[in-house]
């Protein structure tokens, strides 16, 4: 399993799963995009996309806020592969399990991930160590779920039964915002930025999400096949049975280091092992 608890992503890397990111891409994208443009700084000279999946998001790192370079860090072979395809210049991709540091290219200017956190074991002291690989005044930015909130009995039976019991499973908690919320600030960063972005796409394309999910889990035999549920999700996303819309929200976290700094970079902060 993944995270500090183990060794795979929940959601894979296959053709499915990439398919799922680039929805995935398309309906964040504005609050990412928002989050980006209203907390970085003037450019950013080495900027991280950490669980960076297909490349998406780094493209965005670049595009949005004008990185020179952005490096893409993801543990998956094939979704490096697929990022790395047709990259824009000053993007770039390593291979690295973000849990490690250092990380591979020097400290940076800024850190950011998306929707890596609900995977991965103790995210607080994660985010410390990710703070020891920041240059003085770098960011981190954390772009995480803070809640999925629908009275829909479907899209609540995929979240109640299936998501957040195989994420929970791992160690790791799906809907990590409010842990992040609630975490001290690690030493030497300070908090200056701590937002929600809500947004709600139609009910189809959520159900597209969902239903990708569970065909990716059921894949990978981390569910049992659940045929009622995906034919609803189908149903949904068809467009032929009314649902709801899905309310989403993004936990949207700036820590800033201090201009001064004489933390070094092999993560060695008080506290962390
Ligand atoms: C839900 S995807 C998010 C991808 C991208 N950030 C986005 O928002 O589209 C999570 C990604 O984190 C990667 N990942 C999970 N654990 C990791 C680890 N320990 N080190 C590096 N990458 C990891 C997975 O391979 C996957 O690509």
């Amino acid at each position: 399993m993944d995270g500090v608890s183990g060794e795979r992503y929940t959601y894979g890397d296959t053709e499915l799963a990439a398919e799922r990111l680039a929805l995935v891409a398309r309906v964040f994208e504005p609050a990412t995009r928002a989050f980006l443009e209203r907390t970085a700084p003037p450019p950013p000279g080495l900027a991280y996309d950490l669980g960076c999946g297909p490349g998406l998001t780094t493209r965005l790192l670049r595009a949005a806020i004008g990185a020179v370079r952005a490096v893409g860090l993801d543990r998956s072979g094939p979704f490096l592969e697929r990022a790395a395809h047709g990259a824009p210049g000053g993007v770039t991709f390593r291979a690295h399990d973000v849990r490690e540091v250092p990380f591979p290219e020097g400290l940076a200017d800024l850190i950011y991930c998306r929707l890596l956190l609900s995977h991965l074991v103790d995210a607080p002291a994660l985010v410390a160590r990710w703070a020891t690989q920041l240059a003085p005044g770098g960011l981190v930015l954390l772009d995480e779920l803070e809640a999925i909130d629908t009275s829909d009995p479907v899209f609540r039976s995929y979240l109640d039964d299936v998501a957040n019991p195989v994420v929970e499973a791992q160690g790791a908690r799906l809907l990590v915002g409010p842990v992040l919320a609630a975490m001290p600030d690690p030493p030497g960063l300070e908090r200056v930025a701590d937002d929600v972005a809500t947004f709600a796409p139609p009910a189809t394309q959520s159900a597209r999400i969902f239903g990708m999910n569970l065909a990716v889990l059921v894949a990978r035999e981390e569910v049992p096949a659940r045929p009622a549920l995906a034919a609803d999700l189908a149903a949904i996303a068809a467009g032929e049975r009314a649902a709801a819309p899905v309310v989403w929200r993004m936990r949207q976290i700036a820590l800033r280091r201090s201009a001064v700094s004489g933390r070094s970079a092999t993560g060695s902060a008080p506290g962390l092992g």
